[in-house]
């Protein structure tokens, strides 16, 4: 809970839609361990968003609305993605590409996991991307745990001291910038 009582919402996107998903299981472990005040829920609206089109702005898909919507109410994005061939998989792209023509996405605060060490293409892709969109990366909550090496399931990663306690520091690292930045913008309201 933040010092005004609420508790801090964060909306998790994974860029992968298989099942098995080491990225999702990631997500997943994240919402499980989340300290009282912060709630994670997982996005699971990507596979269901049709193509980018931008004739369709201003007259989207309730299910593009919809998606939009749930990043405009979260309080910050949790976003973790597989790379595919050195890129970002289209599915997520997609789904950002959404965002790009409305304010949801604006000054939103994202923290970036990652789920395999040896994909840091779609890591450079997924920061510039963010950036440009006018996203807040927070490094300090952007994370990459070797889940592939480990061979960890959602189970395990809860038992597992060293990945509980990377996690468990980058939830707390994110709600605390959130804050900062709840704060800095209050402050320049009241100029
Ligand atoms: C079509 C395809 C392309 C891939 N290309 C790369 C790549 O360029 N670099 C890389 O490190 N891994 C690559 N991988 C491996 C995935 O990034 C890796 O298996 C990842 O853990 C999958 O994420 P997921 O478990 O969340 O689905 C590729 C996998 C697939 C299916």
């Amino acid at each position: 809970m933040n010092k005004a009582g609420r508790t801090i919402q964060l909306l998790a996107i994974s860029g992968s839609l298989r099942a098995a998903s080491s990225n999702t299981t990631l997500l997943r472990a994240a919402a499980l361990l989340a300290p009282e005040g912060i709630e994670i829920s997982l996005c699971d609206k990507l596979g269901a968003l049709p193509h980018f089109n931008p004739d369709l702005e201003g007259a989207e898909p309730p299910v593009v609305k919809d998606f939009c919507a749930q990043v405009g109410a979260a309080d910050g994005i949790i976003i973790s993605s597989p790379e595919y061939a050195h890129g970002v998989p289209g599915v997520l792209k997609n789904a950002l590409d959404w965002l790009v023509g409305g304010f949801d996405f604006i000054n939103k605060p994202v923290a970036l996991f990652n789920a395999s060490p040896r994909s840091t293409y779609a890591l450079a892709s997924l920061t510039e991307i963010v950036s440009i969109m006018s996203g807040r990366i927070v490094s300090e909550a952007s994370i990459t745990v070797s889940l592939r090496e480990l061979h960890l399931d959602e189970a395990s990663i809860v038992s597992h001291p060293e990945t509980v306690s990377v996690l468990r520091a980058a939830i707390v690292a994110f709600a605390e910038a959130i804050e900062r930045y709840r704060l800095e913008t209050s402050n320049e309201e009241d100029k």
